[in-house]
């Protein structure tokens, strides 16, 4: 794999992909959207029916409901990169399975290698189960968490705060700090970056030798 593929290759191999029984039943794929240099990426679970319909991530109700939670983060959905655990619309909308997850998994494992965000945000329990296995939602949500090399956030899923009117403040809040929280995973890579990439190190009279 190289080190960057392009976003359109994995999507152009996900629009073909047999790897899971979804392909059956799906219509589109929606192998997710956003910019190869997007700071952030939000991951949700699988396309709805209007997903499904159109090929794009979150344009149904849940989708309008994230696109005033990116205003409220003071973000834009064209900076951001939006996608989903499974590509393909599990039928009625139910969970995932297990197997479907699995084989899915490589793709958004090769899109997050291709955009290296500064911070991957999950949407509901399955995103946040690739990345936090066993935590719970109420304990950790809208808190940043060092997931080997990436800063990961778990948010409540937009569909489930808007069927429960009890989460929308607590889900509004979370959202609220993300420019705070940005900024803190901005600083964390600065300062780890290796200082040969800020200043050259060789000294310039040796460069001519050869
Ligand atoms: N819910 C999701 O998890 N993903 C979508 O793309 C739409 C709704
Ligand atoms: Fe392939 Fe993923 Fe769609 Fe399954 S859900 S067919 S693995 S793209």
């Amino acid at each position: 794999m190289p080190a960057e593929e392009s976003l359109a290759q994995i999507a152009k191999e996900v629009s073909a992909c047999q790897k899971c029984a979804l392909y059956h039943s799906r219509k589109q794929s929606v192998p997710g959207e956003g910019p190869a240099d997007s700071e952030i990426m939000f991951i949700g679970e699988g396309p709805g029916f209007h997903e499904n319909e159109q090929g794009r991530p979150f344009v149904g109700p849940a989708g309008k409901f994230l696109d005033e939670l990116l205003a409220a983060a003071g973000l834009e959905r064209p900076k951001v990169w939006i996608g989903n655990v499974v590509k393909c619309r599990p039928p009625g909308n139910r969970d995932p399975l297990p197997e479907e997850l699995a084989a899915c998994n490589v793709y958004l494992e090769r899109q997050m290698a291709a955009i290296n965000p500064k911070i991957i945000i999950t949407l509901g329990r399955y995103s946040m189960g690739k990345f936090m296995p066993g935590a719970k939602i109420s304990g950790v949500h809208g808190q940043m968490r060092r997931v080997g090399e990436r800063f990961v956030i778990a948010m409540f899923h937009p569909a489930a705060a808007l069927h429960q009117a009890a989460l929308k403040p607590a889900i509004l809040h979370d959202f609220g700090q993300l420019p705070k929280l940005l900024e803190q995973a901005r600083a964390a890579q600065k300062r780890s970056a290796p200082a040969a990439a800020e200043e050259p190190q060789e000294d310039p009279k040796q460069l001519n030798l050869f």
